[in-house]
């Protein structure tokens, strides 16, 4: 017998099924369902719309778009809400609720009747959550993301957010821009509904998104409040149903080919380091063997094709007039898997057979004859510092500091910077290298504070960028010579907690290295000295503490990968 499917799928234990399928019709036949329509399949649909989320204002459009095209195609849309994790209205790291959202959306995937379900997000944590939740699920995904904003202008000049807004807010700490023209830039900068239209992080993420197969062909870029996102949000909707009636899963989607493409497709677009994180969560939830090495060997195949904010000059709305992701997979066919096959249910090969290059017109997507960076726009580093690996976006660095040796200047937290880094009695100079530790996930759920401010002082000097090193991470819209989620992170012993202020720091990129220049005699001495900090007491923030992985791995819970039925190492 097939098994159940619509509403009489995942039935809520009785001890009689009959009941339990008659006790459901009741409740269902009150909210208006009438049993022609639960006999269709059902696609879930997760909304995360929420006034704590202002990248998500456009998903009741999204959402109904998603309806129209489930209808339309004979299925049946149940909307449910999931948490919505806004970015910058979330303390102290969204990236705290990334494996919640992960858990809360996996296990509503599985705990309701659903043939399919579409995933919508956009802002940095949720699409991550929302694939990793996807590959521990037995049912069909796609996912829709809300789309990028569009660009406005400051003082005649284009701007968008957020690189432009770090470069502004620097410019104000340097004193080249007064109080009121940063008021003025405060309404300037993200103007429409959408995420984040440089490539940081949500842009990173849904593209890798669209490379992995998770999503539909050309879903990554068209902006938030364009009918272009509203027509690829019912296509979305009626493929799903297609899917719940021929089942194409994630396990069969999220493949070591997939993972191949999306990490050179990440190395050409100069992607966000976040997502270095986030493909190694969804990897090891899919039983895909992946660690850091593979992305610096990714790097350094593949050129930097698409010039775009913060590597470049561009922003989302030109990656999509430039045609977007298939364009760009097309000038990269040559080194990806072409067998490849994601939700459409259509190799990668042919969806390319009929796709054209990059248009003349544009300069955004470049050809591989003439990139923006030949390679390495990412690289991985080790060393002493970093035994399990660090990661650097080469591309959005300064080239003068990627081999560079400095005295540290330590912090003890994200709190201790913010305390000291203006302090005019602070020793530093542009050469000194900036440590932040207990930053790290276990420390502190891994923020977005890796990208220290130039100290006041060097800034109004005409610094405008210094080496700095930490455990934690830094926004995909962040730019500066930063080396992030070094591996162990210091709270549970890791090298970085071991630096002292005068330490001699060496980053050489070039060799992928960076290390800690104090002799091994000394170093065990200090590492005596080691105390590990107390978990927190209770809650989420224990639960994650004491369970969450390094960032090396991915810094999922331990007990959360990999997906059901798959092995993986611990
Ligand atoms: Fe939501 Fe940037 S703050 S995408």
């Amino acid at each position: 017998m097939p098994p159940p499917t619509g509403a009489a799928r995942g039935l809520t234990s009785y001890g009689d099924a009959g009941f339990s399928r008659f006790l459901r019709g009741v409740f269902l036949s009150g909210a208006g369902f009438d049993r022609e329509e639960l006999d269709k399949p059902i696609i879930g649909i997760a909304d995360l719309r929420s006034d704590y989320n202002p990248c998500h204002r456009d998903v009741p459009a999204i959402v109904e778009h998603v309806k129209r095209g489930v209808l339309e195609a004979g299925g049946l849309p149940m909307v449910f809400p999931t948490m919505s994790l806004g970015e910058l209205l979330l303390s102290p790291t969204s990236m705290l609720l990334r494996n919640l959202l992960a858990m809360e959306t996996e296990e509503l995937i599985r705990a309701q009747p659903m043939d399919a379900a579409v995933l919508i997000g956009g802002c940095d944590k949720t699409v991550p959550a929302q694939l990793m939740a996807a590959a521990s699920s037995e049912v069909p995904v796609i996912v829709e993301v809300t789309g990028p904003m569009l660009t406005n202008t400051f003082e005649g000049e284009r701007v968008g957010a957020c690189t432009d807004c770090r470069r502004l807010w620097a410019k104000h700490r340097a004193g080249d821009l007064d109080t009121a023209q940063i008021q003025n830039a405060e309404g300037a900068l993200a103007t429409t509904s959408g995420t984040c239209m440089v490539m940081g992080t949500a842009s990173t993420m849904a593209t890798m998104a669209e490379t992995l197969g998770m999503m539909l062909p050309g879903g990554a870029t068209p902006p938030s409040p364009t009918g272009d996102r509203l027509r690829h949000a019912l296509q979305t909707g009626r493929r799903a149903v297609e899917l719940a009636r021929d089942p194409l899963l994630p396990s069969q989607i999220l493949t070591v080919d997939a993972f191949h493409n999306a990490l050179r497709v990440l190395s050409a677009i100069g992607g966000s380091t976040n997502a270095v994180v986030h493909l190694l969560a969804i990897a090891r939830r899919a039983g895909v063997d992946l660690a850091l090495p593979d992305f610096d060997v990714a790097s350094r195949e593949t050129p930097l094709l698409l010039d775009l904010k913060p590597s470049g000059t561009g922003y989302m709305e030109d990656f999509h007039r430039a045609g977007g992701v298939p364009v760009l997979l097309k000038e990269l066919e040559g080194m990806l898997r072409l067998d490849h096959v994601g939700v459409s249910g259509t190799s990668l090969r042919s969806l390319l057979a009929d796709q054209g290059r990059p248009a003349r017109w544009q300069t955004t997507i470049r050809p591989t004859s003439a990139p923006l960076r030949p390679s390495g726009a990412l690289a991985v580093l080790t060393g002493s510092l970093a035994p399990d690996g660090a990661v650097i976006k080469v591309s959005a660095a300064t080239e003068a500091l990627l081999a560079h040796t400095g005295p540290a200047v330590v912090f003890e937290s994200p709190e201790d910077a913010a305390l000291r880094l203006d302090d005019p009695s602070l020793e530093i100079t542009a050469d000194s290298v900036l440590v932040l530790r207990n930053a790290g996930p276990v420390a502190a759920g891994m923020p977005e504070a890796g990208s220290l401010p130039i100290p006041r002082r060097l800034a109004e000097a005409g610094v405008t960028d210094m080496v700095r090193v930490s455990d934690a991470r830094m926004s995909g819209t962040s730019y500066g010579t930063v080396v992030l989620h070094c591996s162990p992170e210091s709270a549970v012993g890791g090298p970085l907690g071991l630096v002292r202020n005068g330490d001699l720091i060496r980053l050489d990129v070039p060799s992928r290295s960076i290390d800690l220049l104090v002799d091994e005699a000394e170093l065990d001495r200090r590492r005596q000295d080691f105390q590990p900090s107390p978990a927190p007491r209770r809650g989420w923030h224990r639960l994650y503490a004491t369970t969450v992985l390094q960032a090396h791995l991915g810094a999922d819970l331990d007990f959360l990968s990999p997906a059901p039925g798959l092995t993986a190492d611990a």
